[in-house]
């Protein structure tokens, strides 16, 4: 139960321990969310839950894991404007509720980032192997059952992996202004799958009620059900039951505005421009995310969706084919900044556990040739690549989504908690209706938690259990708390990631 003591987290208001070299005005903050929200989650998964879970439905599940975002956003918002500290949940939870918490919220992070590294990955080889076959490149025979490969071994993920955690473990820098073009260029892409499909769409396809969800007959159903849909006795496809699914499966497509939270250290001005910066990105994304599901279902109907390429089929199947390049560039492309902040952000989840003892030394230093925290980022990249080659990963998603709702509620949570318990804490923003809006968060959450299934909660219960015991043998000891180390260090300056010499 020990707590961090809050002027170790409060970073840039206090200048405290490890402040970071200021690099992200606001806009740049809107930037970084857009570039790591925007990815598989409206590419991909949007498809396969219209086509397999909700039907046209599948708009009001946007919404429902838009509204459910956004009042988690609130929250964030609130404690990174107090504590800009790039642990984000992880931190928030040590001063808040205590080290045993901070531990479960971190591990929960380490899952979250990893996994969908993994998974965006993997969608990434998947898009670029089509690209290629779109624009007429032959593949030579030996590469072709390595690439843009489901299962087994990939090439294409392999590579993306190596090259961004070379990205990210050298401090290289990518520059703001390349980020901006290639946010840019994704935006261009889904502004023209938004026009251009409108031009197709067909009211018709709205109105095709799916079928109602049906009693779980067999036990791999009932693994496959929602846990609410155990309870009733359903399965998960189609009807209500189906839009809740998928509108949990979904809110895949949001995650990244936590990530924001990370790069709070980094940001200037951070007590105000993070909270600005998180909620702003999320809007313009939840609407971008809503047109795109509208034009979507309203192109095709839902039976028809391809699940592998949903986006891309519909506009074939209409005689867009230059659209499919358009997509398929903007996929590529736009997987990528996923992919990169992702493994930021997880490296920098990773650095401040361990600065703070939970995790072995080495992971919290800091190169001094690159100004990275390069083993760190090194172990997580060897581990996102044995994940994503050897793991079926593309089924995961939900797992991933279970991670960040879990530190969801602990913000939410946290919120309620700071107000009582430090109310005198300087915050650049606040929470507009508390209690009222971080308990809607946390029931919210809930909500969808209960609609990813029975396996999903499975494998995260187990992950949990692991976490908890690798604790009580490692981090209870050998926490800075607990004189497991020396005192917390002196300032030192972690740079790397998305940042560089092209800062605007
Ligand atoms: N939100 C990110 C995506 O959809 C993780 O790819």
């Amino acid at each position: 139960m020990r707590r961090l003591p809050p002027s170790e987290a409060t970073g840039r208001w206090t200048g405290a321990r490890h402040a970071l070299p200021a690099a992200y005005g606001q806009t740049d903050l809107v930037v970084l969310g857009i570039g790591v929200m925007i990815g598989s989650g409206i590419f991909s998964v949007a498809g396969r839950q219209a086509a397999t879970m909700a039907g046209p439905g599948v708009i009001l599940s946007f919404m429902i894991a838009g509204i459910t975002s956004l009042l988690v956003a609130f929250c964030i918002a609130e404690l990174s404007s107090a504590m800009p500290a790039s642990g984000s949940a992880y931190t928030f939870a040590y001063v808040i509720f205590g080290e045993v918490w901070a531990w479960i919220v971190g591990w929960a992070l380490v899952m979250e980032l990893l996994l969908a590294a993994a998974v965006v990955s993997r969608v990434w080889s998947l898009y670029a192997a089509q690209m290629l076959v779109d624009l007429g490149v032959r593949i030579p025979e030996p590469l072709s059952g390595v690439i843009g490969q489901e299962r087994g071994f990939d090439l294409f993920t392999l590579l993306i992996l190596v090259l961004l955690t070379g990205v990210v473990a050298l401090g290289a820098r990518v520059g703001l202004r390349t980020l901006w073009i290639i946010v840019i260029a994704k935006l261009a892409a889904i502004g023209a799958v938004i026009v251009v499909g409108a031009t197709h769409f067909d009211q018709d396809n709205l109105a095709a009620i799916p079928a109602p969800a049906e009693p779980i007959k067999t036990a791999s159903a009932a693994l496959d059900s929602p846990l609410l849909g155990l309870a009733f006795g359903q399965t998960t496809a189609f009807g209500w039951f189906g839009i809740f699914a998928a509108a949990a499966t979904i809110t895949f497509a949001y995650i990244g505005f936590d990530v924001v939270a990370t790069a709070a250290e980094e940001a200037k001005d951070a007590p105000r421009s993070v909270p600005k910066g998180i909620i702003r990105g999320l809007v313009i994304t939840t609407v971008i995310y809503i047109a795109v599901a509208i034009v979507m279902v309203g192109m095709t109907p839902y039976k028809e969706i391809n699940v592998e390429a949903p986006l891309a089929s519909a506009f074939r199947q209409a005689g867009e084919g230059f659209m499919v390049h358009v997509i398929n560039i903007g996929a590529v492309l736009g997987l990528t900044t996923v992919v990169l902040v992702l493994l930021v952000g997880l490296t920098r989840v990773v650095f401040s556990m361990a600065r703070d003892g939970l995790f072995p030394r080495p992971l919290a230093r800091i190169n001094r040739g690159y100004h990275s925290p390069t083993t760190a980022t090194l172990v997580i990249g060897v581990l996102a690549i044995l994940l994503a080659e050897f793991v079926p990963v593309l089924t995961l998603e939900p797992l991933v989504v279970i991670g960040t709702l879990f530190a969801f509620v602990a913000v939410a949570a946290g919120v309620i908690r700071m107000r009582r318990t430090m109310p005198d804490l300087p915050r650049g923003f606040r929470t507009p209706l508390s209690p009222y809006v971080p308990i809607a968060s946390i029931l919210a959450s809930l909500w969808l938690m209960v609609n990813l299934q029975v396996i999903t909660w499975l494998y995260f219960l187990a992950w949990m259990t692991f976490g908890l015991l690798v604790y009580l043998a490692y981090g209870r000891r050998k926490s800075a708390l607990a004189g497991g180390r020396p005192p917390l260090e002196p300032p030192v300056a972690v740079r790397g990631g998305l940042r560089g010499r092209h800062r605007r």
